[in-house]
């Protein structure tokens, strides 16, 4: 699918299918293979490149939930930012280098799809293209792995607070609401779900409302998820694509708390500084 294809998809249906070309799949396939090759190793290995504030790096199960801090998501989780792996304690390291790699390679993967999204709807919305916020040193990577469980739900039905996510999964799970229903929705290595997070829907004043999906546990012995969520600026005011009523928001405002919602700090709010150049 092309890129205004997905474009058109988000604008009539609120959610779109991104199928990746067989290289860019490829890069998927190295990042859940080093992906597990990390979260397999011992606690107190992966512990090391998590930052204190859980940030950046690894972050153990039943730090972030979707509804209610009693209810943690069932999984343990790594967060990549502004492909940067400097914001990664102890980065060099042969416990997570690999991980990082395929990381930065997806990251090239998923950020040039969000690029060509976020233009092409600020030109659908009469701007030029460069009017598209720049999301590349605001937005992350999360790997999040998850644990044997005897809930329903791994998941609960939430919407992202983030421009857009790009999900992917290695199992079965993801669900997303349609017409007040939860229906399952197929993703694999070629294929992508984009999902509009609430930061879209005040970016399009309302046209794009934010997607809702939660995670069904089908009693796998272990599932792997890989989200894009693309963020806006957070240190500058971010003005909307359009706004129709009262004053208009600063979509950067609302990216730096949204993160409240699910029991993480908020987001920081300079960018990652890019010291290898
Ligand atoms: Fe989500």
């Amino acid at each position: 699918m092309s890129p205004s294809a997905i474009t058109a998809e988000l604008l009539t249906h609120a959610r779109a299918t991104v199928d990746l070309p067989a290289d860019a799949a490829k890069t998927l396939t190295a990042l859940h293979a080093a992906a597990t090759g990390f979260f397999t190793q011992d606690e107190e290995v992966k512990r090391a490149h998590g930052s204190e504030d859980f940030t950046y790096g690894f972050r153990p199960y039943g730090r972030q939930y979707s509804i209610s801090p009693d209810r943690p998501d069932m999984n343990e989780s790594f967060t990549y930012w502004a492909d940067n792996p400097v914001t990664v304690p102890h980065h060099e390291a042969p416990t997570v280098m690999p991980f990082l790699q395929a990381l930065s390679d997806y990251w090239a993967v998923a950020a040039a799809i969000t690029e060509t999204v976020l233009a092409e709807l600020a030109t659908h919305y009469g701007h030029q293209p460069e009017a598209a916020p720049p999301f590349r040193d605001y937005s992350y990577l999360e790997i999040n792995w998850y644990h044997p469980s005897d809930r329903d739900l791994l998941q609960d039905r939430h919407e992202d607070g983030h421009l857009l996510t790009l999900a992917v999964s290695d199992g079965p799970g993801l669900e997303i609401e349609t017409d007040g229903r939860m229906d399952p929705f197929h993703v694999h290595d070629n294929r992508l779900l984009a999902m509009p997070g609430s930061l879209l829907t005040a970016m399009t004043g309302g046209d794009v409302p934010p997607l809702y999906h939660q995670v069904r546990n089908h009693r796998l012995p272990q599932r792997l998820t890989v989200l894009f969520l693309a963020n806006p600026p957070l240190d500058r005011p971010v003005p909307p694509f359009v706004y129709r009523e009262g004053r208009p928001v600063d979509i950067a405002h609302l990216a730096r708390t949204s993160g409240a919602m699910f029991g993480l700090p908020d987001a920081p709010t300079l960018p990652a500084a890019h010291t290898n150049g």
